[in-house]
């Protein structure tokens, strides 16, 4: 890849930097949806894992790999320490793909150095030079960070940088791992980078932020006017802590403030040329997906895809954006696609017209989905007159949770409940050997007695620490979205389902976090950046790089 690709390249880390957020973990086919949307976005890489974390990570950045990475999709790309084991399992994990990346990163702040890695700046430069070296000999595009970039010596991490593109890295990434740095401070480490790195013209600058201070749009876009020409950033802006930099923010402040940026990338003010590859209209659609599947709900007034982020509200605002709708908007709504939402099935509508608008929607399901999904739409089309492409995209995010390698599967809740009645729900569970086990409880609400309920039939200690019920549409009719967050030894799991009875919401919802937790509970991951870096001779002779 050219030093300059002529415009900003955007690099999608919501499925390995977003999923390391508290609760975010998501199933293979939860991954594979949202991989398939952000090729749909338009996307130049997805980061799509961290393959040496667990069998099932390697296998999930495998499937995307197969499944997205074909020669007009992104560049798929693989997490992995600069480590010999983990870079080969994340070279074996993206070779389905046409076009693949393995991103290898160390940290270079002094603090990390002496407290996480226990190494001196020479062991760090010596690591470096070797695990890029090693990387480059299995894929052609390789992309190395200096981890902690924000707090690093900005000398040494110029020798580091010089040495990693010497050993053939083609992008040189500078996280803000903590999230840190000020705008003028982070254009500045840019503009130092470009001007003291002797090779530097030979790799693309990307950037990397968390949002601790709530900076790191402002910091990128600054980075941007310095020479940056990747942003890593995920949907929503989750991740680690208070998150990554916001994927839809990034690319509407580029789009909305075109004429700004132009001239840092070398074009005339006026150019139309857009300065991302991302099909804005996209955006409101994947927001909703990765809400949807992650359970990490947006706040209203987040920009861009918060529910209240095109509402005008005050009467003053209503009527100026009546007179003329530039008095108040900056976007067009319809920009980002937040306009679509027609009505498009009634109950008449069959298996044919459901199955050609989920495809006009991006979904693509396989014989028995859809047969699934079908059975749901129409059971849901006999209590709602009108089923809008919202309705479709709630049933289909929910099929989506269902894959876990469901240990349980809700057949029934009922709740008896009112004024002077004491809370009470029987709920009715399919183990996975097919036994059908019944409990009933009492609780202070219904929601409460179900929970009680599937408590008693689950038996794995947990505490509820969210509970969250939105509508998907307007209207009385309404379909319940239903986030469930429960706790469970320290680590956190959420479930996600839509009904028109929020009370069988909640049910689903509870069943898909349990067995989210029974699922993830015997099988925790290795956190990429806070798990020790292993040594040379951990890795198996026949694999061990040419050092
Ligand atoms: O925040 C960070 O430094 C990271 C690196 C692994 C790129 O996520
Ligand atoms: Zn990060």
């Amino acid at each position: 890849m050219a030093r300059d690709p002529g415009r900003v390249l955007i690099f999608d880390t919501t499925l390995r930097d977003g999923e390391q957020s508290p609760g975010a973990s998501l199933n293979l086919e939860e991954k594979l949806a949202i991989a398939q949307q952000l090729a749909r976005l338009g996307v130049d890489i997805i980061e799509a894992g961290f393959p040496f974390a667990s069998p099932g990570d390697f296998n999930a950045v495998q499937r995307i790999a197969e499944s997205v990475g074909h020669a007009d999709g992104p560049v798929i790309c693989g997490l992995a320490r600069a480590a010999a084991g983990d870079i080969k399992a994340c070279a074996d994990a993206v070779a389905p793909a046409v076009r693949r990346r393995i991103h290898t990163f160390i940290a270079t702040s002094d603090i990390h150095l002496e407290h996480k890695l226990r190494k001196s700046r020479a062991e760090v430069l010596a690591i470096t030079g070797d695990m890029v070296d090693y990387a480059r000999s299995l894929v052609d595009d390789v992309e190395f960070s200096c981890e902690d970039a924000g707090r690093s010596d900005p000398e040494f991490m110029y020798e580091v940088i010089e040495a990693a593109i010497k050993a053939g890295a083609t992008t040189i990434n500078i996280p803000d791992t903590v999230g840190y740095t000020t705008p003028a401070e982070f254009g500045e480490l840019i503009a130092g980078i470009n001007a003291h790195v002797p090779n530097i013209d030979q790799a693309v600058i990307s950037v990397h932020g968390h949002n601790d201070l709530g900076l790191a749009v402002a910091n990128f876009l600054e980075a941007v006017k310095n020479g940056a020409r990747q942003l890593e950033c995920t949907i929503n802006g989750i991740g680690e802590r208070a998150g990554n930099a916001s994927l839809e923010e990034l690319v509407m402040a580029l789009h909305v403030r075109r004429s700004y940026f132009n001239p840092f990338l070398g074009r005339p003010p006026e150019s139309t040329e857009p300065l991302t590859g991302v099909r804005t209209e996209e955006i409101t659609k994947t927001s909703r997906l990765v809400s949807n599947l992650t359970g990490m709900a947006v706040q209203p007034n987040k920009a861009i895809v918060g529910a209240n982020a095109f509402a005008h509200e005050s009467g003053i605002h209503q009527d100026g954006v009546l007179k003329n709708r530039l008095t108040y908007e900056i976007i067009d709504a319809r920009t980002v696609g937040l306009s679509d939402n027609r009505i498009s099935l009634g109950k008449l509508s069959g298996r044919s017209a459901f199955r050609a608008r989920l495809e006009e929607l991006g979904y693509e399901l396989t014989r028995e989905d859809l047969d699934d999904a079908f059975a749901r739409f129409k059971e849901l089309a006999d209590r709602k007159r009108e089923i809008t492409d919202r309705d479709l995209e709630a049933i289909v995010s929910e099929q989506v949770q269902q894959y876990d390698e469901g240990r349980f599967t809700l057949k029934s809740v009922q709740v008896s409940c009112g004024t002077g009645l004491q809370p009470t729900a029987t709920v009715t569970l399919i183990t996975a050997d097919g036994a059908e086990i019944t409990e009933a409880a009492i609780g202070t609400g219904p929601v409460d007695a179900v929970c009680q309920a599937l408590n008693r039939l689950a038996q794995v200690p947990n505490e509820l620490v969210e509970f969250s019920v939105k509508s998907v549409t307007e209207g009385i009719d309404a379909m319940g979205e239903v986030t469930i967050r429960l706790r469970h030894q320290g680590v956190l799991y959420s479930g996600h389902a839509a009904d028109t009875d929020i009370v069988v919401a909640a049910a689903q919802a509870f069943v898909n976090a349990l067995n989210r937790l029974l699922n993830g509970s015997h099988q925790q991951p290795l956190h990429p950046q806070k798990a020790p870096l292993p040594q040379l001779g951990d890795l198996p002779l026949a694999d061990r790089p040419r050092v």
